[in-house]
């Protein structure tokens, strides 16, 4: 897990905010793991199914990092989660199934509204919270990457109205994890 070199004590409130926010984020890393698995699951081309499976294989980094940073400061990991995963294997099932501009196309917006999620996450933390930022920080780069090489294999913009729907359910998942 990527760590601050210098990492001051937090007060009661601001390890209560972190874990509150991380809990977000790990369960939005058990919805990458479905997606990812239901997208690979459905994609025709072998090269696609490598670039997915490579990006899996840091999102499983994040998973565990994010699990690592809730048991430091004290947290729990979403009861829902079960849930969650199973609605994103499905929807990633479904993206795989419209074919691979497409499944390229939701995979790169969803990798860019996490990376402006995470920007939110920078901005609600507390700045001392040197750790969670260096987890958060990487990650961000990392799912950027990850919308990158969705768009360099061809990735379709998706419609507005898809994009809204996506940040929609989003919503739903964050306002919900952040308390359960
Ligand atoms: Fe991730
Ligand atoms: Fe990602």
């Amino acid at each position: 897990m990527p760590r601050a070199a210098e990492d001051p004590a937090l007060g009661e409130a601001e390890r209560r905010n972190a874990a509150a926010l991380m809990r977000i984020n790990h369960c939005g890393e058990v919805c990458a793991q479905a997606l990812y698995q239901g997208q690979a699951l459905t994609s025709s081309s072998g090269r696609i199914r490598d670039a997915l499976a490579k990006a899996a294989c840091e999102e499983a980094d994040h998973l565990a990092w994010s699990a690592q940073r809730i048991r430091e400061l004290g947290g729990r990991t979403s009861a829902l989660n079960p849930l969650w995963y199973a609605g994103s294997l499905a929807i990633g099932y479904a993206a795989g199934k419209l074919g691979d501009a497409w499944n390229l196309g939701f995979l790169a917006e969803t990798e860019k509204q996490v990376e402006q999620h995470l920007q939110g996450h920078l901005d609600r933390l507390s700045p001392s919270d040197a750790t969670t930022r260096a987890v958060i920080e990487t990650m961000q780069r990392e799912e950027a990457g990850h919308a990158r090489t969705a768009e360099g294999l061809g990735a379709r913009e998706l419609p507005a109205p898809v994009k809204c729907a996506m940040r929609a359910l989003a919503r739903v998942m964050t306002t919900v994890s952040y308390r359960l």
